[in-house]
């Protein structure tokens, strides 16, 4: 079966092959560039983009939004990762940090998947603590600062296998898969 997954991120299509593949699933990339909107939570922002996709493209497709939420920044950069990531990128998030002992953090991904008659969400989600230095060349984004919860290596020390099985992003995956074959 084809999935069209709507996004820009080579990054995020190379993670959703890993895990769709393997089970029958092609995921064909359409890059159409969905507006996204300023919103409190990852659900909106990424029902909105959905909405605008479907009026635009009305075969069935997914989309994925995610962010990087730190504690005690307040879940800052979160819905803003994107834009933070190209101003100050994770070395501004690392001098924000300066000095803070409370390091965690959790990363979110909500799936929006418009299977041709309505839009279902699947969310998923990582904790875990921001290092002092970034660490590793895997990965992208925020991966470098990131190490997930019984781990002491950051993301992008990880093979993209390796950091599918906690990351937000395989999990939501999961979810998504979950209700591709049982309909749950
Ligand atoms: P969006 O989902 O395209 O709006 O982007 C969210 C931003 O969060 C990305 O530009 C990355 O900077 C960051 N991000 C999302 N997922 C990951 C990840 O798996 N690793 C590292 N950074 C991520």
């Amino acid at each position: 079966m084809e999935l069209h997954f709507i996004t820009g991120n080579d990054n995020k299509v190379k993670e959703a092959r890993k895990k769709l593949s393997p089970l029958g699933y092609e995921v064909i990339q359409k890059d159409m560039d969905p507006p996204e909107i300023q919103a409190d939570s990852l659900e909106e922002v990424a029902m909105f983009s959905a909405e605008w996709v479907r009026e635009r493209s009305p075969t069935p497709f997914f989309l994925e939004d995610s962010g990087f939420f730190v504690d005690v920044l307040n879940g800052f950069p979160g819905v803003y990762s994107a834009y933070v990531f190209k101003t100050i990128g994770y070395m501004g998030i690392l001098r924000l940090m300066e000095g803070i002992e409370d390091r965690d953090a959790r990363f979110m991904a909500v799936i929006a998947y418009y299977d041709g008659n309505e839009i279902h969400l699947f969310r998923g989600e990582v904790l875990g603590r921001v290092s002092y230095e970034p660490r590793g060349d895997g990965g992208f984004g925020y991966d470098p600062i990131f190490i997930p919860d019984g781990e002491s290596r950051t993301f992008a020390e990880m093979s993209p296998e390796e950091k599918n099985m906690f990351s937000h992003r395989g999990r939501a995956l999961e979810s998504f898969i979950r209700y591709l074959e049982e309909g749950v």
